[in-house]
């Protein structure tokens, strides 16, 4: 591997191998998600508690400082919204050019395995890889599942997860699932990242399955809703950051929220 991609990739991962993501690239087909109305704002007190944000161009453009300490992670595919027939239907949105004017340590892309888009899907992926490759830009696959979140098991996960590592991905980004989640990981030769879906009920109940997914060998979370949408978005971030860097488990976890919270 060059010493390009062994850079970006270890800034990717902290010296634990463990990390932190905060995405906010909801509105790239959701528009002004809530608590995403001004995403410059929301992330200015999360930043210190992440290890890197993955974004859309427009964004990173128009909302984050140029001079942020953080990796950036951009969001490279797109084209569908909520209103439209389907969200699988994506293309790539941002050329190699501009991925390597913005200075990024890796992009973003996603794949709708089962979906109508397949084909079209896996395909923006390969060719994302081969244009990343060139450049020693490593490449993060989301197994995104369109509006049937939550609904998807770890067959079908293992399935999403494995043929984007078989592409290319250097990271690919799932979704927890309560059963089997190990034989996720352990089918996928690419390290694994949880996304978070949906706000959660309760702040426990977003530990307890960062908790699982990390024992289970995820090395670490992709988490935005169930951030940036909690009353306490600090706090959050702070008992998350202990349980993927600090090894805490769900219980010392909440401690640290609500420590935070006062
Ligand atoms: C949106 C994404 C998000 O990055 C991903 O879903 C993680 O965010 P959340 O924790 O809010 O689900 O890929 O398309």
């Amino acid at each position: 591997m060059d010493w390009g991609m062994k850079n970006r990739l270890s800034k990717l991962m902290g010296a634990d191998g463990h990390c932190f993501y905060l995405p906010i690239d909801h509105g790239y087909f959701q528009g002004p998600t809530a608590s995403l109305e001004k995403p410059g704002e929301t992330i200015k007190p999360l930043l210190p508690y992440c290890d890197a944000l993955f974004v859309t161009r427009g964004v990173l453009r128009s909302a984050v400082d140029s001079n942020i300490n953080k990796p950036i992670i951009l969001r490279v595919s797109g084209g569908t919204s909520m209103a439209g027939k389907d969200l699988a239907n994506e293309g790539i949105t941002t050329s190699i050019r501009e991925i390597i004017r913005l200075n990024v340590c890796a992009v973003g892309i996603s794949i709708f395995v089962g979906s109508d888009y397949e084909h079209q899907t896996l395909m923006n992926l390969s060719q994302l890889v081969n244009d990343c490759e060139d450049y020693g830009i490593p490449v993060m696959a989301v197994t995104a599942v369109g509006k049937e979140v939550g609904q998807k098991d770890a067959r079908y996960l293992a399935l999403s997860c494995r043929i984007a590592a078989e592409l290319g991905a250097k990271v690919v980004k799932t979704y927890w699932c309560e059963k089997d989640f190990d034989k996720v990981v352990e089918g996928c030769p690419v390290p694994v990242v949880m996304a978070g879906g949906p706000k959660c009920e309760t702040e426990l109940e977003v530990f307890e399955f960062v908790y699982d997914g990390m024992q289970k060998g995820a090395i670490g979370i992709n988490l935005g809703r169930n951030v940036w949408q909690n009353p306490h978005p600090v706090a959050v971030a702070k008992a998350l950051r202990a349980i993927v860097h600090e090894k805490a488990t769900p219980k010392q976890a909440y401690q640290v929220f609500n420590e935070a919270k006062k």
